[in-house]
């Protein structure tokens, strides 16, 4: 087992900072030393990593992604491979990835699928969440299987997308309640999906076809209402735990907020784009452009507060995650489907490279602490779906590292950095502070002197726990 030490390094937990050295023992931390002290302790590393200067941080563990997600008559376009090779790239050891049963599916079979496409092609640790699409007698039966024998403790449900993932209410209580009896933690996309679509027949008849009808027809009261709706529920079955996903709008995080107050189990998650980009300078751009930033929830106006608002949710913790619902789809052949008509533009777009990077941002703007951006993107994802040894550096834990350069800057664009399976860049131009300096997954150096050093079926299948907050 080689015993690699992380020297001279600001480590950087969810509650604090201090100067210290990271012992790692094969794939595992073995101690927090006081800096300079492992030559006392008798300990001859076999490699030693620099850290003077940076920051040392837990991997970063991205809880939403879709590799590979069959969707708008296309597939995202990175798949296990080249996905966790690029979060890989961004300091993100960790993905949680989704199997994904529609109607007439069976639950189980559908895990299984996604076991065999992932199996042998991750270069970083990963997990599963189960969707469910159809609920009847088998699926509600195999919920309970997952969260007894798979490790898989997350079911997510759509209030959105009829015809495809959509579930009606009911079907949603029924799913809820077996989740509140086996401890699972319900995920909910929060959007009325019904409204929306008779919206968007209205707006497709008007010959408002461009991109940005797309959000245009996703009005924020359609997620603020589906919000209240899911969390009604979720108390109705028993207070099960609920977490709402991609929240881009205020009066949503109030919903959030509110049942927070009330004491009821409700967390949610935000994600970079509804934090750096909106409808005015990217979802509106000329011609066709804006298609590169359709995605559901939408991005919404600059002219409103909501991205000032979901800044205050993570700092107040309304908001517990930052996670990226990473799904990319290239413009040619697959965002080109929606040319003359948005709906037809496969939603989703490409960001599990350069979390890290953009909420490290936030802290260099003061939008909330050093600390905090380890909480929200590393330790809470980690607790909230029940990764035992992820998101934290202590004697025990999973050796998943991230040496954070605080005083280089990093460039995101399809000539700069950029390694995902996408042709353009969801983020391009941004110039930020701070940059991925050295990324150790289970005590493999996987990016080091901006190299990718890492090998395609390193990453490993984790079994989850429930939820570290309830139970
Ligand atoms: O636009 C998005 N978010 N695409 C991925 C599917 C989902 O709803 O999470
Ligand atoms: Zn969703
Ligand atoms: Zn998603």
């Amino acid at each position: 087992m080689a015993i690699t030490l992380i020297s001279g390094g600001t480590v950087v937990s969810a509650i604090g900072r201090r100067e210290a050295d990271v012992l790692i023992d094969g794939e595992s931390i073995a101690a927090i030393l006081a800096p300079g002290h492992a030559a006392a302790y008798g300990i001859t590393p076999d490699e030693v990593i620099d850290a003077a200067g940076k920051y040392v941080v837990p991997g970063g563990v991205d809880a939403h992604v879709h590799m590979s997600l069959p969707f708008g008559g296309t597939v995202s376009a990175d798949d296990f491979d080249t996905g966790s090779r690029a979060a890989a790239w961004g300091g993100v050891t960790t993905i949680i990835d989704f199997a994904s049963q529609t109607v007439g599916l069976d639950v189980r079979e559908t895990l299984a699928a996604r076991h065999e496409e992932a199996n042998g092609e991750c270069h970083v640790d990963y997990a599963f969440h189960q969707i469910i699409g159809d609920v009847n007698e088998t699926s509600l039966e195999a919920m309970t299987h997952l969260v007894e024998h798979e490790g898989v403790t997350s079911f997510k449900m759509f209030m959105a997308y009829p015809g495809v993932f959509y579930s009606d209410d009911g079907k949603i209580l029924q799913a809820m309640q077996n989740a509140s009896e086996s401890g699972a933690l319900m995920m909910m996309h929060a959007e009325n999906g019904i409204a929306i679509d008779v919206l968007v027949a209205q707006s497709l008849a008007r010959g408002d076809t461009d991109p940005k009808y797309h959000s245009y027809t996703r009005p924020e009261e359609l997620e603020s209402e589906a919000t209240h709706r899911a969390i009604k529920l979720a108390r109705v079955a028993g207070n099960v735990p609920l977490y709402i996903v991609h929240m881009s709008a205020s009066e949503a995080l109030e919903e959030v907020s509110r049942a927070q107050h009330m004491g009821l189990n409700v967390f949610a998650e935000t994600c970079p784009q509804y934090l750096y980009l909106s409808i005015e300078d990217h979802l509106a751009q000329p011609g066709f452009e804006g298609a590169k930033w359709v995605c559901s929830t939408p991005l919404r106006s600059k002219h409103e507060h909501h991205s000032r608002d979901l800044w205050k949710g993570l700092r107040m913790n309304e908001l517990a995650v930052v996670s990226t619902d990473h799904c990319p789809f290239c413009m040619k052949d697959q965002k080109e489907l929606g040319i003359g008509d948005f709906s037809k533009i496969p939603n989703g777009m490409g960001g599990v490279e350069h979390r890290m990077e953009l909420i490290y941002q936030g802290v260099v703007m003061g939008e909330m602490t050093l600390e905090r951006w380890v909480e929200t993107c590393c330790t809470t994802p980690a607790r909230m779906f029940g990764l035992e040894k992820k998101g934290v550096l202590e004697p025990g834990a999973d050796a998943d590292v991230l040496v954070w350069d605080p005083n280089a800057k990093t460039k995101i664009g399809i000539d700069d950095k950029h390694h995902m399976a996408m042709d353009h860049s969801s983020y391009e131009g941004f110039e930020v502070d701070g940059k991925v300096d050295t990324v150790i997954s289970r005590g493999r150096v996987v990016v080091a002197n901006d190299t990718y050093v890492g090998a395609k079926g390193h990453g490993k299948f984790v079994k989850r726990s429930l939820n570290q907050y309830i139970h």
